[in-house]
């Protein structure tokens, strides 16, 4: 059975980013399952689908044109739309679609089929809990509101784009809110989780206990240039 390592929580808590480079590290494939409810979001308002609507949500979820290129890139319907996903809006309407149990079925075994030898780290809100419920490890990453809301800005700013504070913060507690709160697979720490705070860690500290974990729930595993 392919070893995979989960990684759960709320957006601005360096999931992806200590995904990317613990898959790396391991030389592990990496699923980031955000980027599925986002395209998902995007197409979905590009064709006018009401994102209350799980029927016709799941059904486009179900063929999904989605292609997740080798240099990192993601397409839908041909279209290059990696930076059209990671808008607030995209993340907003990601969150609306991905109430839906009939759409979070549909995704299921696209998400379980990125687990291929040697291992996969799979980053999002359910992994640990519903997607990869056999995970060799899971952990999950929190932080503060106030703290992911300055993340955000900060990077927003860096890509020369507007962002008031006061209005990230309540953006990321409403989708928070969302998340957490639906009926199907909401964001929760699987039991036995290895949970970690990383508001007052950089992203260096974080992947340090997070390798940390990783050593010990999994001793025999080979790293890449692990000095
Ligand atoms: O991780 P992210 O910010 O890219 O995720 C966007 C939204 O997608 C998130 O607010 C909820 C949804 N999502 C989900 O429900 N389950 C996942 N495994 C990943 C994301």
């Amino acid at each position: 059975m392919v070893p995979v390592i989960t990684i759960d929580g709320p957006s601005g808590t360096g999931k992806g980013t200590i995904a990317g480079l613990l898959a790396e590290r391991l030389g592990w494939h990496c699923l980031d399952s955000g980027a599925l409810y986002r395209v998902l979001g995007v197409a979905a308002q590009r064709r006018g689908i009401d994102l209350a609507a799980a029927a016709p949500l799941a059904e486009l979820a179900a063929a999904l044109p989605v292609e997740f290129t080798a240099d990192g890139r993601v397409r839908l319907d041909g279209e290059d739309v990696s930076d059209a996903i990671r808008t607030e809006a995209a993340g907003a309407a990601a969150s609306q679609v991905a109430v839906h149990g009939p759409v979070r079925e549909a995704l299921l075994e696209w998400q379980r089929r990125a687990a291929r030898a040697p291992g996969l780290v799979a980053d999002g809100r359910d992994m640990g809990t519903v997607v990869f419920p056999e995970a060799r490890l899971k952990i999950f990453l929190d932080a503060s509101p106030e703290t992911r809301a300055r993340r955000r800005h900060k990077q927003l700013k860096e890509k020369g784009l507007d962002a008031n504070l006061a209005t990230l913060v309540e953006d990321i507690r409403a989708r928070d809110e969302r998340d957490r709160n639906r009926s199907v697979a909401p964001l929760r720490a699987a039991e036995g989780a290895f949970v970690l705070d990383t508001s007052s860690l950089s992203i260096s500290q974080a992947l340090d206990c997070v390798m940390k974990a990783t050593r010990s729930a999994l001793p025999d595993l080979a790293w890449r240039d692990d000095g």
